[in-house]
């Protein structure tokens, strides 16, 4: 394959749709089999049997750990989950009402100017940063949502699992098994996913070679957008709107009508069921039952099946978002806190690519079609007339 070609023969893609921008070992989005690949093991066998530290290990090292390897990590990402008390202090000065992403932001950038190795981009100390910044996203989340209820900062613990440790934090008090397994799950299910919108833009930001936290910072702010992490939260405003089983229908029946998009739905690559949203379901329903409270996944269920009859055909699906929402209601966490605990997942994704990328790094550099004028003349401002 040619690594580069000259402007005249080059194809405009609008949104860069169709172009490879990178080779990776990392994972494969297959939109037609409807399978997601992490280094090889389907996200069924990970989502089964690993968690979501052993796949920070695989993501960040491109195989499975030893044991001792494993617990070597598990001990890192324990220690180094305590923020700076002036970060602490920082964050709850943060305006209340700010949006969460725009405090993870904040918060990350914050730390890249203390730590001492933020200017050091040999691939030891940048394995270092992934592990630093993957483990105190977490505790800055937690700490902000805290901080809006009007709560005190509950510290991280360091005998608690990365999942285990999150939830603790956000509602201070231990999660049982049961939720730190399906939250580890959903953190699992989210680390990585190919050559997404924000991880394009973290590989950007590294390919000039500015530093990990500001390749960080640029994913934050990517995934931000409601066309990348935030179509989670819709689904749940969507489902709060339709308020009852017996409203899906004629709610559906008016968003046909108005051509309205049904949130939760679609994908740019997945033309099949994606693999994440089968996993998802089955941890809906058990927390539904769990909660003895199945209205959001009877609603939920009811949608996907008129969807599916409606829209299957056209390769629509539901996708990721649809019941990752009514999962973390039940595990208590608000609805704007979506689109961060996405942020605490991916981060190891993103470093895990910009590790990879930095192996072989060449500037992200595209052309663009110009459209304009040429060799316009110049013309004094006092004689423009319009
Ligand atoms: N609701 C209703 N119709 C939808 C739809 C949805 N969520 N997603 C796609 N369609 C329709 C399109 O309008 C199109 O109809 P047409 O053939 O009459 O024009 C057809 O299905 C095929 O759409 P497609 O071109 O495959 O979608 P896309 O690649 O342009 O868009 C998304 C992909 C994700 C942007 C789009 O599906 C969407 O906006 N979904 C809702 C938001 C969401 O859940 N995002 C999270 C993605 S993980």
């Amino acid at each position: 394959m040619p690594e580069a070609v000259k402007t005249a023969e080059a194809e405009f893609s609008k949104g860069l749709e169709g172009v490879i921008a990178a080779r990776s070992v990392l994972s494969l989005v297959d939109g037609t089999g409807g399978r997601l690949i992490y280094c090889g093991y389907p996200i069924q066998t990970l989502a089964q049997n690993s968690t979501f530290e052993e796949v920070c290990y695989l993501l960040w090292h491109k195989r499975m750990p030893l044991k001792t390897e494993l617990e070597e990590l598990d001990h890192l990402l324990k220690t180094n989950r305590e923020i700076p008390g002036e970060l602490v202090d920082l964050i709850y000065h943060f305006p209340r009402r700010a949006h969460p992403m725009d405090a993870l932001r904040t918060a990350i950038g914050y730390l890249g100017m203390t730590d001492p190795e933020t200017e050091t981009m040999n691939p030891e100390a940048n394995l270092r940063k992934a592990i630093r910044m993957t483990a105190k996203l977490s505790t800055i989340t937690a700490a902000f949502h805290r901080y809006r209820e009007g709560k005190e900062f509950v510290p991280p613990r360091t005998d608690l699992s990365h999942a285990g440790n999150f939830l603790y934090m956000m509602h201070g008090k231990q999660p049982d098994a049961e939720d730190t397994h399906i939250f580890d799950v959903c953190l699992i299910l989210h680390a990585e996913h190919g050559m997404n919108a924000s991880t394009f833009a973290s590989l950007v930001t590294i390919s000039t070679l500015a530093d990990l936290y500001s390749a960080i910072v640029t994913g934050i702010d990517t995934l931000k957008g409601p066309l990348h992490g935030g179509a989670n939260e819709q689904v749940m405003r969507m489902l709060q709107e339709i308020g009852s089983i017996e409203n899906v229908e004629p709610w559906l029946a008016n968003a046909f009508a108005t051509k309205k998009k049904i949130m939760g739905f679609g994908h740019r690559v997945y033309k099949t069921y994606d693999p994440r949203c089968s996993i998802l379901k089955e941890y809906a329903r058990r927390l539904s039952e769990k909660h003895n409270s199945m209205t959001w996944f009877e609603m939920g269920s009811l949608i996907e099946k008129i969807m599916i009859e409606r829209y299957g055909q056209k390769g629509v699906y539901p996708n990721v978002d649809f019941y990752s929402g009514i999962v973390y209601s039940f595990l208590g966490i608000p609805i704007d806190l979506f689109t961060p605990i996405f942020a605490v997942a991916r981060v190891s994704g993103w470093t895990a690519r910009c590790l990879e990328y930095l192996e072989d790094n060449r500037l992200f550099r595209p052309l663009d079609l110009y459209q304009g004028p040429e060799n316009l003349d110049y013309v004094p401002i006092e004689k423009r007339t319009s």
